[in-house]
């Protein structure tokens, strides 16, 4: 699959009806990813947020003007409860602040990567609700009573790793590392709503995870592993 490929079957995971090789219906994979965000569709969302606080004024301080900016109407609550990784954790959150940054700079979890930071690469990808979304064009607000889990919460009790994360390890997946992340996410996504899929399934689910080290055959091996139980 060549590099255009991947990118344009990335848009199609969403839930478009454009078929696989073996003739199978894309739209499967809307389960498996949330339909990419549009840079236009994500701006016009920022902007309707700012359009709240300006509607408020600018406030900064703890003092009474914020307890007046609070109970406005139309006000976003910035002190929020995010679930992630099924904890519970507080978190100031601005309003047009995406959850790639709460993540990693509010919560400190910097397993999730920021790329390309634009919804093209993937190597954002957390769940929510065990959908894989790219957390670069997710507004952290919108997901709040969500649960959001990321790389750090795969693994299992006494710290062993997720099954995919062996495979990968197996398999020689990360060369520089930096998309892994991001790619093991998609593949638990993609595994937790289809035990078992076919090389292709495989290919069209993973195709908005770029690698630029070239990985994918590796990537690849260590999923179709795991989905034959290996
Ligand atoms: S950093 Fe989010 S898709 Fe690239
Ligand atoms: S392993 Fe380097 S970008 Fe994928």
């Amino acid at each position: 699959m060549s590099k255009d490929e991947k990118k344009d079957g990335c848009k199609s995971v969403g839930g478009d009806s454009r078929e696989t090789t073996d003739g199978e219906d894309r739209s499967l994979f809307s389960r498996v990813r949330a339909k990419p965000v549009t840079r236009r569709d994500f701006i016009k969302g920022v902007i309707s947020s700012g359009a709240t606080i300006a509607a408020v004024g600018y406030v900064s301080s703890s003092s009474g003007a914020d307890r007046a900016w609070a109970a406005s109407p139309g006000a976003v609550e910035r002190l929020i409860s995010l679930t992630v990784n099924g904890r519970t954790r507080r978190v100031d959150v601005l309003p047009q602040e995406t959850l790639a940054m709460t993540l990693r700079y509010k919560l400190g979890l910097t397993g999730t990567k920021l790329s390309c930071d634009r919804g093209e690469c993937g190597a954002c990808t957390v769940l929510i609700d065990d959908v894989a979304y790219n957390s670069c064009s997710t507004l952290t607000h919108s997901v709040r009573n969500r649960n959001i889990t990321t790389i750090e919460g795969l693994e299992g009790s006494s710290g062993q790793l997720h099954p995919v994360q062996k495979a990968f390890v197996e398999e020689l997946g990360p060369q520089c590392g930096f998309c892994t992340p991001g790619q093991i996410m998609s593949a638990v996504a993609l595994l937790k709503a289809h035990p078992h899929p076919t090389r292709d399934e495989i290919l069209v689910s993973m195709s908005g995870n770029m690698c630029r080290c070239g990985s994918y055959d590796h990537y690849l091996k260590a999923i179709t592993r795991v989905a034959q139980g290996g």
